[in-house]
């Protein structure tokens, strides 16, 4: 049961209001709980919530000032929440091991000493983490700095999120969940309603993306051909906007837009599609519409500079990692370097303080996976042989790996010792294994 494409508005996540504010820390409180959402016209749809909101309300953070998240799970079964992205130490993490109990509550401490990214926040309970994210336990979590602050990009309610998903309803528009599902979850949804539509000005806008779906990937293109003007990926803006006809966003990855509908008469229909299946290309095919109204004063731009990265770094160590799925459906094993998923052991040994090159290899034949890490931020210093292309060249936490593909990244363990996990970000494939643990000392 999809509704009709493009007849429902767009609506955005609230902004979080702090429950407290010192002068260094905003506290927040959060409920985890079960609630309803409108996503069918006439249907209330049992959803997850974070603080009632499907999707999950957007926290606004600044680099220096800390966060301190007070979350109370109500659930009738354990939840953990991640900062997907976040520096941030092993207590906080979110880690799958060491979730709130029902009823329980946790508290989680953001420092925010790293630069400004599109954070994300999500559950990350071992092997509930895919069901409860599908369900709706997701957020944005935008961390800004005196570097972004400067810049003249559109903002307000120019700056607008967009949270990516998708989900398979059934007749009478309940959530229906499966592991591993991805070619019956064909409604799509942003920021949790069906291919809204979208009522813009004819001036810039600042789009802030992330794919929060467990399996889908989203290749992005405008329905006029215009390319998308891209300035940031998962860790912050690039050093430079780039422009392109067709974006991939694979789940867990971010990516910072602009579209300029200055150039359009008012009454323009504008729509964002999506190339890639799997799902019938009636209902995968669009995202949003964007409807232009009249032209208003614009005085943001995007500066041809945006920031100065720093060079990547020298490897100390180099590790393969091998993701591989067998190919046979749901309810298989999920394995990275020939493993599935134990608590009870260490795969990596990280000396505190340097840099690692990791060459990942998806051996899979037919399935893509993408491999996060927590804890860092990481470079993509190759692919295929070539260099990173893209949004891959700006700091990053997650990367596709299509079938076969081999990709190298850079990352440097200079900040909380402890134990963290990486894992392949198709959830219901981390779900089944494919996720491991390094320990930094
Ligand atoms: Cu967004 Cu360990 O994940
Ligand atoms: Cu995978």
């Amino acid at each position: 049961a999809t509704p009709p494409a493009f007849s429902v508005p767009l609506s955005v996540p609230p902004t979080l209001r702090p429950s407290k504010v010192t002068a260094d820390t905003d506290y927040y409180e959060i409920t985890i709980g079960k609630s309803h959402a409108n996503i069918v016209p006439g249907a209330r749809t049992e959803v997850l919530t974070y603080q009632g909101s499907y999707p999950g309300p957007t926290i606004r953070a600044r680099s220096g000032r800390k966060v301190v998240i007070k979350q109370r799970n109500h659930l009738d079964e354990p939840a953990s929440v991640h900062l997907h992205g976040g520096s941030v130490e092993q207590a906080s993490d979110g880690s799958p091991m060491t979730p709130i109990k029902s009823g329980g509550s946790q508290i989680y401490t953001y420092p925010n000493l790293q630069p400004h990214a599109n954070l994300w926040m999500h559950d990350h309970t071992h092997h509930l983490e895919s069901e409860h994210l599908y369900r709706g336990l997701a957020n944005l979590y935008l961390l800004t700095d005196r570097i972004e602050q400067s810049l003249p990009l559109p903002s307000g309610r120019y700056d607008v999120p967009l949270m990516l998903s998708d989900v398979r309803l059934d007749s009478k528009g309940q959530l229906v969940y499966e592991m591993d599902d991805a070619f019956n979850r064909t409604t799509l949804l942003v920021n949790g309603r069906p291919r809204p539509y979208f009522k813009v000005d004819a001036r810039k806008y600042r789009f802030r993306l992330v794919n929060t779906s467990n399996l889908r990937m989203f290749w992005l293109s405008l329905s006029d051909g215009t390319p998308l003007t891209v300035i940031g990926a998962d860790g912050g803006l690039l050093p430079a906007p780039y422009e392109t006809e067709r974006l991939l966003i694979s789940p867990g990855e971010r990516a910072d837009l602009i579209i300029d509908f200055s150039k359009y008469a008012p009454g323009t229909q504008l729509i964002l599609k999506n190339d890639l299946p799997p799902g019938d290309p009636s209902l995968i095919g669009e995202v949003i519409r964007f409807d232009v109204g009249r032209k208003v004063r614009d005085t943001s731009s995007v500066p041809a500079t945006l920031r100065t990265l720093p060079a990547v770094p020298e490897a100390d160590t180099t590790r393969q990692m091998v993701m591989y799925m067998d190919e046979v459906g749901a309810g298989t094993n999920a394995f990275l370097n020939g493993k599935a998923f134990d608590a009870g052991r260490i795969d990596i040994d990280i000396k505190h303080g340097s840099t690692e090159e990791w060459i990942l290899t998806n051996t899979s034949q037919t399935i893509p996976h993408n491999f996060h890490t927590h804890l860092v931020q990481f470079r993509v210093t190759g692919r295929n042989g070539g260099p990173a292309t893209g949004f891959e060249t700006g700091l990053k936490d997650t990367v596709l790996l299509w079938p076969g593909e081999y990709v190298t990244l850079r990352a440097t363990f200079d900040t909380y010792r402890g134990v963290f996990p990486y894992h392949c970000h198709m959830v219901d494939h981390s779900a089944m294994g494919m996720m491991a643990q390094m320990r930094i000392a």
